[in-house]
């Protein structure tokens, strides 16, 4: 069924929240505690101002989720969900220096504020915090789950840079680059909340693969945003991805069903970066009227599908109605 047709409710990651409010209350002062640094104060200065501008905190909150629904009754999940929030402010840091980005969650990048020395180093510094963090649990398992995401996030990042300016970028390189700097993060935070509770393997299996899918379902809508979005909804710059040249999934789209003079125009802009005035608007033309953003948006809607079918074998449990409204809410933000 297609998921337009289902009743959404306005904002499952308030309900979320809600249902985590001790929690995650829980979470956030030990992101502050553990973000301080005894020497270097520019530390805290940078990590304070992404962090204190909020983000929506949905990885952290995965991980809370999946550990109660398997019943889990100690606090190490506390530890696991703080992780994963650093390590994700991290990429969020180098992120930023990668892209040039100048808007975060509403406020100017730390790299425009600061410079890109500081997001650089203070990002590796709170990649060592989130380390520290996810051994005090004492599981090796969650280790390893997230010592690979750390790893996979950065090569989805490495791949894209190799895959930008290339008309030659199809979908599966494109699934792999999502999957890789998105659907990485998010399908190791659900999982290690699995793990820490105990939960069998098909369980665990099962968060990965819901994280994995709602991660590139995720990611598709944020492409998605970056053309047919405001600066104001998104908190970020759109025209981004444009800019930067990215081959993200529209443009991919667009360019299968583009006249020889449409893709003599995404030459221009992509690989040579040839861009004048009004070549977003009308890369944005383009995008709606070959169809590549429906063609994207039904591609997110397929994979948030996904993500709700692999929740079917959980245990029954509010939070998990709460998972599965929230992979219908991430694509239907692109509405
Ligand atoms: C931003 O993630 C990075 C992407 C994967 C697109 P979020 O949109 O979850 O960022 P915050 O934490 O809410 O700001
Ligand atoms: C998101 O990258 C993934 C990571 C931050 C690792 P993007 O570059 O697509 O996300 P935004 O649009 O900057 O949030
Ligand atoms: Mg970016
Ligand atoms: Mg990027």
């Amino acid at each position: 069924m297609n998921a337009m047709n289902k009743k959404v409710p306005l904002r499952p990651q308030d309900d979320l929240a809600d249902a985590l409010v001790a929690e995650m209350a829980a979470v956030n002062v030990l992101i502050r505690e553990r973000m301080a640094s005894k020497h270097a104060p520019r530390i805290p200065e940078v990590t304070a101002h992404l962090v204190e501008a909020g983000g929506k905190r949905l990885r952290p909150m995965l991980t809370l989720a999946a550990a109660r629904i398997c019943g889990y009754e100690g606090d190490h999940h506390i530890k696991l969900a703080a992780t994963v929030e650093f390590i994700h402010t991290a990429t969020l840091l180098h992120d930023d220096v990668v892209d040039e980005s100048s808007q975060r969650r509403g406020r100017p990048t730390a790299n425009l504020l600061w410079d890109n020395k500081s997001s650089v180093l203070v990002g590796d510094y709170l990649f060592s915090r989130s380390f520290q963090l996810m051994v005090e649990t004492g599981t090796l398992r969650v280790l390893d789950i997230l010592a690979n995401a750390s790893a996979t996030i950065a090569e989805g990042e490495v791949l894209q840079l190799t895959a930008a300016q290339d008309l030659k970028t199809d979908e599966a390189i494109y699934l792999q680059v999502v999957r890789g700097k998105t659907a990485a993060l998010f399908a190791a935070a659900c999982e290690v909340g699995g793990v820490i509770a105990g939960a069998p393997e098909d369980q665990v299996r099962a968060f990965y693969d819901y994280g994995d899918a709602l991660g590139i379902a995720f990611q598709i809508a944020d492409d998605l945003l970056d053309y047919s979005g405001t600066s104001a909804q998104i908190g970020k710059n759109t025209g981004d991805d444009f800019r930067e040249r990215k081959v993200t999934l529209p443009v991919i789209k667009a360019l299968a069903k583009a006249t020889t003079e449409e893709r003599a125009f995404w030459t221009r802009v992509i690989e040579k970066g040839d861009q004048r005035d009004g070549d977003l608007d009308h890369a944005i033309k383009l995008l709606t009227e070959t169809g590549g953003l429906q063609a994207a948006r039904d591609e997110a809607f397929v994979w948030a599908e996904k993500a709700r079918d692999a929740l079917s074998i959980l245990p029954d449990h509010a939070l998990r109605q709460t998972l599965c409204d929230l992979a219908d809410y991430v694509v239907s933000r692109v509405n």
